[in-house]
């Protein structure tokens, strides 16, 4: 399953022409009731497998490495990213030849106006901050086929989520870069799955980088695990072949490790696999 974000610079259709993986739409909910209907029947014209509702960015996080580098959408290098060409003349090369990225599933709808939008003004100009359980019951409705909220942390959201008839949630701190502070959703994954795994597939991403931390999750209960930081890391590095390498090893590792284990097959994977840490005596 291949996650396509709202935000992402590639359109649907340019990554459906080239890959049959299933899609999964990442989406945000905005103020304008009217883009996200508009937003919702691109999707739907593209062939979307699963419309995805990320609800852990109400606001924008404190991104200090954004503000300290000035990131924004569409990205406009700040003249101290001079120096930064300079000690990566690869780099520097490879985005002054490529094309300009650009926000295509947004484009469509909007105009920034040629401006460049931080992502925390982004979020908090565009976003709407009143977002209701009523409201995501009914683009529900509305979307009609598989829908997943991701962002869930807790068992009692959890619950929700199953009775507005999402089939997912994912467990997710948005890489630990929205609520200051925040647990792990890997900590708060067995609770979760013993509330809910009857009712929806619990997934779960934030932090994993090796196979062994898939197989954890996947023996507590997760149905998948999200990786986002794991594969753009190689990719800014080194482009598709980065990716490539990156996924090769994690698939090396995860199937490695099951044979150490003993584990033929996914379903071999289960809670008795796993100690939990004992209490450190006082
Ligand atoms: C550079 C970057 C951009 C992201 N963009 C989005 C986004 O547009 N929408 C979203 O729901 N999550 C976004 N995320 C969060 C990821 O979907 C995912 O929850 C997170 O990366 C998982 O944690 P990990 O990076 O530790 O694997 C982004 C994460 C990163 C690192």
């Amino acid at each position: 399953m291949f996650g396509v974000s709202s935000l992402g610079t590639v359109s649907l259709q340019e990554i459906r022409k080239d890959h049959a993986t299933p899609q999964c739409y990442q989406f945000y909910f905005h103020r304008d009731r009217g883009l996200n209907a508009a937003m919702m029947q691109s999707a739907r014209e593209a062939g979307v497998n699963v419309m995805m509702l990320t609800v852990d960015s109400i606001t924008g996080g404190n991104r200090e490495r954004d503000k300290r580098s000035g990131f924004g959408i569409p990205f406009r290098p700040k003249a101290s990213a001079l120096l930064d060409f300079v000690l990566k003349p690869a780099w520097g090369l490879n985005y002054l030849t490529h094309e300009r990225l650009s926000l295509p599933q947004l484009d469509a709808h909007v105009k920034l106006g040629g401006t460049t939008m931080s992502i925390s003004r982004y979020f908090s100009e565009m976003l709407d901050p009143d977002m209701r359980w009523e409201d995501v019951a009914a683009m529900v409705k509305d979307w009609g086929g598989h829908f997943c909220l991701k962002g869930v942390m807790s068992a009692a959201d959890a619950r929700r989520a199953a009775d507005i008839g999402c089939d997912g949630i994912i467990l997710s701190n948005h890489s630990g870069r929205q609520l200051d502070g925040t647990r792990a959703p890997f900590d708060q994954l067995a609770e979760v799955v013993d509330a809910v795994g009857d009712r929806l597939d619990v997934m779960v991403d934030g932090g994993f980088t090796r196979g062994n931390h898939v197989i954890k999750a996947l023996s507590l209960g997760a149905k998948a695990v999200g990786l986002g930081s794991y594969y753009l890391f190689p990719l800014a590095a080194a482009g598709q072949r980065g990716v490539e390498r990156a996924l090769s090893l994690l698939q090396d590792e995860l199937i490695r490790d099951m044979k150490l284990m003993g584990a033929r097959s996914v379903a071999d994977l289960g809670r008795s696999n796993l100690r939990a840490r004992a209490a450190l005596p006082k």
